[in-house]
């Protein structure tokens, strides 16, 4: 076996995937030739072309947007795990979903909820991938909609809805902007995570911390700017779901021998690797094992660190987790003895 099917083939657990962002772009198309969706071009393979974050999450809404019927949502979670297993031996996600990108448009929230798990129950059952859910406040969204979101979702807890987060634009809408939602999810047992430090300062890694009560931080890589918030991250056992192609693309480190997770890994972070929007941004998780492991020339024993801090950091419990380390350990040893 080569490097290369050796990285895709590790059993792999992803923190930091949007199901909105896993969608097939011929699935996107699909749904919206059935809901009558105007799309801004025919060509499926020019769908997912932009520029900016901006744009992107401009994309990003409108694949939501083709998101109606609980079936619809079921469809696009199965295939959304289907591909991370069968493209990367994806062994168990924690996927984030955006609730208000799909209220506002009217679709209730038990149809999200219950289209999604449909789907992942599904895909539990054909490929032995588990699947948690965790529900993102929408930054742009004003503070009462995302405390209001926290408590629809707890209306319609399920066993596998597990935290919260945050995503959209970082840096106009700090963290503290909605302490209120992550505290009534904290008092209804959620979780809690958020994407920080993706596009602004260190100073919103210590407030997701401190006073929202995150466990793990989502990106992270402008952590390196601060010394102080950086050695207290490394001292506390943070990890970092950090996303190679996606922060490669939309924040200009092209070349990924130039990305800060180099630096995180060397300062002694604790990083897991995650492909964010697969299908908006070209990838899958087997892939970003490929390019990162590739271009920064990290072997097998990095490789073991990346795939293990995954497991470590997963909201399991301590026996899923001693069972899930010990079937990895045993898959690890067996392809690093198939590593030509
Ligand atoms: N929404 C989906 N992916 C995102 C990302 N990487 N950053 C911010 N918001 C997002
Ligand atoms: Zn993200």
């Amino acid at each position: 076996m080569n490097y290369e099917e050796y990285l895709r083939r590790v059993p792999k657990v992803e923190l930091h995937c949007h199901f909105e962002g896993t969608v097939r772009p011929a699935t996107f198309a699909d749904l919206a030739r059935q809901h009558d969706i105007a799309l801004p071009t025919s060509d499926v393979g020019k769908l997912y072309d932009y520029e900016t974050i901006y744009e992107f999450l401009k994309i990003f809404a409108m694949v939501s947007s083709t998101l109606i019927d609980r079936q619809d949502f079921a469809r696009a979670a199965y295939e959304s795990v289907a591909d991370g297993a069968t493209l990367g031996n994806l062994k168990y996600r924690e996927m984030f979903f955006n609730p208000t990108l799909h209220t506002r448009r009217g679709v209730a929230m038990a149809t999200i909820i219950d289209g999604l798990i449909d789907g992942i129950r599904e895909a539990e059952t054909d490929f032995g991938v588990r699947c948690r859910l965790i529900a993102d406040v929408y930054r742009q969204d004003e503070p009462a909609v995302a405390r209001q979101m926290v408590e629809d979702v707890l209306a319609c807890r399920r066993p596998e809805l597990i935290g919260l987060g945050m995503d959209g634009a970082e840096a106009p809408d700090p963290p503290e902007k909605f302490v209120d939602a992550y505290r009534v999810a904290a008092r209804g047992g959620l979780r809690l995570t958020s994407h920080a430090c993706e596009d602004a300062p260190p100073e919103n890694v210590t407030s997701c911390l401190d006073v929202l009560g995150c466990e793990r931080i989502d990106h992270g890589y402008h952590v390196l700017a601060s010394p102080e918030v950086t050695g207290r991250c490394r001292d506390e056992g943070i990890y970092f779901t950090c996303c190679p192609t996606s922060t490669a693309v939309v924040y200009g480190w092209p070349d990924l021998t130039g990305h800060p997770i180099k630096d995180m890994v060397a300062a002694g972070l604790q990083v897991t690797i995650n492909s964010d929007d697969p299908t908006m941004f070209h990838t899958d998780i087997g892939r970003e094992y490929v390019d990162l492991c590739g271009a920064l020339g990290y072997q097998v024993e990095q490789v073991r660190t990346f795939v293990l801090n995954g497991v470590d950091a997963a909201w399991l419990d301590d026996t899923d987790r001693a069972a899930m380390r010990a079937d990895f350990t045993k898959e690890l040893d067996e392809l690093e003895q198939q590593l030509a």
